[in-house]
């Protein structure tokens, strides 16, 4: 009697989350003891947003265990769908535990690892989706994905906590993007964060058997540089979050635990 219940009343929740267009989802992550805490609160925000493709692509030379069960939970109990995809960083591109935060792009590999397998699967996905790249550690309003649903080509919307400001938000007038108020590198053809933008898989297609991160850019212009490929200027950036005056989106990170007690194997 209850496994009929629990079947219903997720099959109902199901059906009415299919109606919207698909956000796929991509997040690169990499092992770290806070990784399961991360990925946990962002699976719960999944699950609530509704109709997400979640792409997962492991910083690893295999599928770890962990993401492996973390995957199979979300499809059984939450009826989330995912792909679980690795592919590692080269080890000279690797930010080890001395270098600072900035110095070495992360997720480049596993981002082109999601593109390829958008590419090869184009004659399954629903193209009235849309790509957004969203990392493991960041905070996301459920409002955020009703406005990525909202993208034709390409949209834009303010990122909170980011660039040594409380927001970084493109400068909107009369619906059109005239500027970016960012402190970091503001000469940059788009100074926005990774969290910052989406893009409609209609258009990653038209352009996709181009459109990569690629690790040799200066710091911090990994989104222009992927952006430069896809649009010719800022006048075709779509505005979203009531005119990028919300903040739907905070590039929060996650203090490493002090684990000085533990006498652990990996680090
Ligand atoms: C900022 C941007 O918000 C990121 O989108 C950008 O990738 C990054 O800078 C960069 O340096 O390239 P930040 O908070 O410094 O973000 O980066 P992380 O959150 O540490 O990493 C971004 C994503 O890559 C996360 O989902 C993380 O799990 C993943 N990652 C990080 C890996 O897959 N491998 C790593 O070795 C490190
Ligand atoms: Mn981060």
């Amino acid at each position: 009697m209850n496994n009929l219940k629990d079947f219903s009343s997720s099959d109902c929740l199901l059906e009415l989350k299919t109606d919207k267009p698909t956000i796929y989802f991509v997040t690169p992550t990499y092992f770290r003891h806070v990784q399961q805490a991360e990925l946990t609160r962002l699976l719960h925000t999944l699950v609530l947003a509704g109709n997400i493709h979640w792409i997962l692509v492991e910083d690893s030379d295999q599928r770890s265990q962990l993401v492996t069960e973390l995957l199979n939970k979300s499809s059984h109990q939450f009826k989330l769908k995912s792909t679980h995809l690795y592919t590692p960083t080269p080890i000279s591109f690797k930010t080890s535990s001395s270098d600072p935060s900035w110095l070495k792009p992360k997720g480049v590999w596993q981002r082109n690892e999601a593109l390829r397998w958008l590419r090869e699967q184009a004659y399954s996905l629903d193209l009235s989706g849309t790509l957004y790249f969203g990392d493991d550690d960041n905070t996301y309003d459920l409002e955020l994905f009703d406005e990525i649903r909202r993208t034709r080509r390409v949209s834009v919307f303010p990122v909170g906590l980011v660039g040594g400001q409380l927001v970084e938000r493109p400068l909107v007038d009369k619906g059109k993007v005239w500027g970016f108020n960012a402190k970091f590198k503001p000469n940059r053809k788009y100074p926005i964060d990774m969290a910052g933008f989406a893009v409609s898989l209609k258009l990653l297609h038209e352009k996709g058997h181009k459109a990569r991160f690629d690790p040799l850019v200066p710091r911090g212009h990994q989104e222009t540089h992927f952006l430069e490929q896809l649009i010719r200027g800022r006048d075709e950036l779509e505005p979203m979050a009531d005119s990028c005056r919300k903040i739907l989106v905070w590039h929060t990170r996650t203090q490493l635990p002090k684990l000085n007690r533990e006498n652990l194997q990996r680090t």
